[in-house]
């Protein structure tokens, strides 16, 4: 298939990069007046208009005052869910706290109810439809957590869901067992035999499935502590999954430090950054990831954005899609509130939802870039006047079509 005519070719990287950090994050490299050519799937060829390759191809697209990006890689949901918490929305709306209803047994434990009520067949039904949806919305990779199970059995079907998911669906998914998300209420006194379970019977069936590639817990105040997580982590190693983390959504008790420590591939939330929290990511490999849908959602802190990249670190955008905290998986409005919420610019907040994204779900040497050899999955914008425009006029689809390996969905 050949692209041509494209208006501005966006995001590439002819020499392969692992992720873009401080000010590179300002350059966004494009092409205008460009083609692109796919094959088998992946990106075959491109460059300037007067270069195109004129032998015969199966499909063009004329791309005439379109552009092109890659697909969104969003690298941190949690789409398997069973319902929705559209009542807890309205309490908040009345002026109890998020953490108010997670006191009174709602929040992940009122999701972990109803998931544990329902069949995985169903599961599988209503994860696909979200699914779905966001790669409609432009979204050519994801990461998929677990932590709604909260048993051993429940925690299997999830991921389980997962598997199937990537088992049926062209875009790349990646499995986290989040089994420490929420102390469930049987072990309010006894959170030690909950991670006992966590570790000594989740963790062992998780690998011995092959049913993830990382390992998370919601390392926060009121749910697991910095010394919780470290025996998570611990037990991890031995089983070869790498940690991604949720800290510092609500306070910063070391959570970050604690991620820099095992080599987390990244670390997530971030509403809250002490000056020490951003100097222990200096030059680490650990991916910094900011949820601003979550921010918005919950009106707490965003990521302090500014900070981070002046302090020289990358930054990856992601959705968070969860019932609770940020039930939208759309990556448009993400790059958009990045942008008019943490002051981004358009090309800092494109660099940290394609490349930085792939880089915090271990998938940058095929996703994230227009790079010779890389998966070619797609963004074909509408008619813009420039890159801009996206996140400008928030709350529009700008995508006229998504292609994922290639192939228009
Ligand atoms: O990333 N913070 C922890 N977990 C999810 C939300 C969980 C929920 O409320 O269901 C998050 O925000
Ligand atoms: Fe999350």
């Amino acid at each position: 298939m050949l692209f041509k005519n494209i208006k501005e070719l966006v995001q590439v990287r002819s020499v392969a990069i692992d992720f873009v950090a401080g000010e590179d994050m300002k350059t966004l490299p494009t092409i205008t007046n460009a083609y692109l050519l796919v094959k088998d799937g992946r990106i075959a060829d491109f460059g300037e208009m007067d270069n195109c390759p004129t032998d015969s191809v199966d499909e063009v697209v004329d791309a005439t005052g379109k552009m092109i990006l890659p697909a969104w890689c969003d690298s941190h949901t949690h789409i398997v869910y069973a319902g929705n918490r559209e009542g807890e929305f309205v309490d908040r709306i009345n002026g109890l706290s998020y953490e108010e209803i997670a006191q009174r047994g709602g929040g992940i434990l009122n999701s972990a109810k109803q998931l544990q009520a329902t069949s995985e067949e169903a599961l599988y039904e209503q994860s696909k439809q979200r699914l779905e949806a966001v790669i409609r919305m432009g979204t050519g990779a994801i990461e998929i957590k677990s932590g709604y199970g909260l048993t051993v059995e429940a925690e299997l079907k999830m991921l389980r869901v997962i598997k199937r998911l990537k088992e049926n669906y062209p875009i790349d998914i990646k499995a986290t067992f989040l089994g420490a998300h929420a102390l469930p209420s049987e072990y309010k006194e006894n959170k030690y035999k909950y991670l006992q379970l966590v570790i000594d019977e989740m963790m062992p069936k998780v690998a011995e499935e092959g049913l993830a590639e990382y390992v998370d817990a919601f390392c926060e105040t009121g749910y697991f502590t910095v010394e919780d997580t470290r025996l998570l982590l611990e037990a991890a190693k031995k089983y070869g999954l790498i940690p991604k983390i949720h800290v510092n959504q609500f306070t910063t008790i070391g959570g970050v430090q604690l991620g820099v420590e095992y080599n987390a591939l990244s670390v997530d939330h971030l509403e809250e950054m002490r000056e020490e929290d951003i100097t222990v990511l200096k030059g680490t490999k650990t991916m910094p990831v900011a949820l601003p849908g979550c921010s918005y959602f919950l009106s707490i802190p965003y990521t302090p954005a500014r900070k981070m990249i002046a302090a020289g670190l990358p930054l990856a955008l992601a959705t968070d899609y969860n019932p609770g905290s940020a039930p939208s998986g759309n990556m448009n409005f993400v790059v958009a509130t990045a942008c008019i919420k943490m002051k981004m610019t358009p090309a800092e907040a494109i660099n940290a939802a394609t490349i930085n994204g792939a880089y915090a779900m271990g998938i940058e040497k095929e996703y994230g870039s227009i790079t010779l050899g890389k998966k070619a999955n797609l963004l074909l914008t509408k008619e813009l006047n420039s890159i801009n425009f996206l996140p400008y006029a928030f709350g529009s689809n700008h995508i006229e079509r998504v292609f994922i390996n290639g192939e228009s969905i």
